[in-house]
């Protein structure tokens, strides 16, 4: 199908946050084949997915190419596994729930995570107790510099938390044309994650069904986090800072009711939803960027947000973060256009 280019388009409704900004060229893709059809240009190129975690700052300069790629297919490995080859443009949300009705196992904890499946690598999306990292056997993308598609293996990813190769040192090299999962005939549920244990444990589901556990995810998601379509966030719009445990437990000895996590490889992850909380974030506002009433990892667009005021309140938590325990707070979602010094 031939490629239509729009110009100076306006791309509010495409970022979740849905600050104003406008591109200079958008194009979207439906099928890899349009890649040999892509106009020659020498303007700086912007991947984008479903917008969930890509914050507008400012105009981009050059062409966004809106990754809308479809397609599933499942490859049945053996008697335990199936291998479910998605593009990458599919609905991440929609992907786990046709999983879960052919009876494929392994997603239900990561229901609900707004976004597109070509996203999920780039930041190893995950939740209560979950990441991407634990169920991709593969990723398929187009190569900027080799100019042909490559077969990444998860090692290839380089998958950390919510970091990868294509968010760090390959940043601009690879557009994700399909991922390929490994998922489960046999349903084990992981349970652990303190506030789903609880919520399980408040309706005596000690040993949930597929449906039930991933209803029990959507509730708690519902409830802690903002729906984008009502008021528009990035989901996170921090990371929790993973610090050597060495310097952790100075800070949790002096804090000792902050949630942290120890990451198996000597480093511990600490809640920094609780430390702005604790600062008395929730709720504060400069103009219409505030921080989220009820979780204050989530920054909120309370409708005419501008950047500046975005920025401003960024900054305001980071240096209130740093001042009170000594930490640099990191942006979750991609800040663009360019790279951004906060603090
Ligand atoms: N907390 C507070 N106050 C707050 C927010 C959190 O005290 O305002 C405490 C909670 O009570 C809990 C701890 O901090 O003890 C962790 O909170 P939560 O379980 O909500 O998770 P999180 O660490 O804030 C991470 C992910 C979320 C994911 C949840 C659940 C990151 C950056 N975020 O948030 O992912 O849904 O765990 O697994 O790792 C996202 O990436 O956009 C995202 C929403």
């Amino acid at each position: 199908m031939a490629l239509a280019i729009r110009h100076d388009a306006d791309l509010s409704a495409l970022s979740t946050f849905r600050l104003p900004a406008r591109a200079r060229e958008l194009i979207e893709l439906t099928a890899p084949e349009q890649l040999a059809d892509l106009p020659d240009s020498d303007l700086p190129v912007l991947i984008l997915g479903g917008g969930s975690n890509t914050v507008f700052l400012d105009d981009w300069p050059g062409r966004i190419l809106l990754n809308r790629i479809a397609g599933l297919h499942v490859e049945r490995l053996d008697a335990d596994h199936s291998l479910v080859h998605v593009g990458a443009g599919e609905s991440w949300h929609q992907l786990v729930l046709r999983c879960m009705s052919q009876g494929l196992h392994g997603l239900e904890n990561l229901v609900l995570i707004p976004g597109s499946v070509g996203a999920a690598p780039i930041q190893n999306i995950g939740a209560y107790g979950i990441e991407l990292s634990d169920v991709l056997e593969a990723v398929t993308a187009w190569d900027w510099q080799r100019r042909e598609t490559v077969a990444l293996s998860t090692a290839d990813c380089r998958l950390s938390y919510r970091d990868s190769r294509f968010k760090s040192s390959d940043h601009d090299r690879f557009l994700i044309l399909s991922v390929c999962l490994r998922l489960s005939h046999h349903f084990e549920p992981k349970i652990g994650y303190d506030s789903l244990a609880a919520e399980l444990g408040k309706r005596h589901l000690a040993s949930p069904s597929p449906r039930q556990l991933a209803a029990t995810v959507m509730r708690l998601r519902r409830h802690r986090l903002p729906d984008p379509a009502r008021l528009p966030n990035a989901g996170s719009f921090f990371k929790n800072p993973v610090l050597p445990r060495e310097l952790a437990e100075p800070l949790l000895e002096e804090f000792p009711r902050m949630p942290h996590w120890p990451m198996g490889d000597g480093r511990v992850k600490l809640a920094a939803g609780w430390m702005i909380e604790r600062l008395g974030f929730r709720g504060y506002r400069i103009g219409d960027a505030g921080v989220y009433q009820h979780h204050a990892l989530v920054l909120v667009n309370h409708g005419q947000a501008t950047p500046g005021q975005l920025l401003d309140l960024v900054e305001h938590i980071c240096k209130a973060v740093d001042d009170e325990y000594g930490i640099a707070l990191e942006p979750e979602p991609c800040l663009t256009p360019g790279p951004l010094l906060i603090y």
